[in-house]
């Protein structure tokens, strides 16, 4: 088990990740206007939020682990002192133009219909949700039992949980796509092609209907 300190620097500290969160970063900022409001949710140690707060976004966070919340106050110390990071004890204490949820927030939860009715209230008409999450159809797992033993769960009902990895879900795009309707319409998921199979990560793009 991680402190959030730990989380931090071994975070930061892998070049495979650093990556990913680069090119998540990337597709956030060139959706966000100008001054557009970020809520980043399951914000871990602040990482992504003091990125978003430095390109001029009043930014949100919204974390539930206290270790993580304690080592975010001390990563995003200057932002929160200057107010350009506000921590908020529930996501519906705010109104912002894009909620952003990085590194797997989502397979936190074993289902997310409720989660994107609460976001509907928080993210304004044409915003966006943006997700990372477990990419189900990653080769890179087939080396694992857990992952040929709920293959044929997988494309039958696009969903399965590992008892061992408690409270960690895998979803087929679709199946949170619908969860997201009627408020999102799933608008975009990267990897396309051979990246469906090779990336560990797949970012989904929900627009506020
Ligand atoms: C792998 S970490 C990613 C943290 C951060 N987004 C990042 O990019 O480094 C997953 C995060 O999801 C958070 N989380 C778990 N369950 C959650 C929930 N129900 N709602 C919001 N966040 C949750 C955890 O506390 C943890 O900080």
């Amino acid at each position: 088990m991680h402190t959030g300190e730990q989380y931090h620097a071994v975070m930061l500290a892998s070049r495979r990740d650093s990556r990913v969160r680069d090119r998540f970063q990337r597709i956030a900022l060139n959706l966000l206007g100008d001054g557009g409001g970020v809520l980043d949710f399951g914000a871990g140690t602040g990482i992504d939020a003091k990125t978003y707060a430095a390109h001029g976004h009043p930014t949100f966070v919204y974390e539930p682990s206290q270790a993580m919340r304690d080592y975010l106050a001390v990563h995003c110390r200057d932002e929160i002192d200057g107010q350009r990071i506000v921590a908020v004890p529930s996501p519906i204490g705010c109104k912002v133009q894009m909620v952003t949820a990085n590194f797997a927030v989502l397979n936190h939860f074993a289902d997310h219909a409720g989660l994107f009715e609460e976001l509907s209230c928080v993210v304004q008409p044409g915003g966006f949700v943006l997700a990372s999450m477990l990419n189900p159809y990653y080769l890179g797992d087939a080396r694992y039992g857990w992952w040929r033993r709920n293959l044929f769960k997988l494309l039958r009902s696009g969903r399965y949980a590992i008892p061992s990895e408690s409270r960690i879900h895998r979803f087929a795009p679709r199946v949170v796509a619908r969860a997201a309707a009627p408020y999102f319409r799933l608008e975009r998921v990267q990897p396309r092609g051979l990246g469906r199979f090779t990336d560990l990560y797949m970012f989904l793009l929900f627009r506020r209907t």
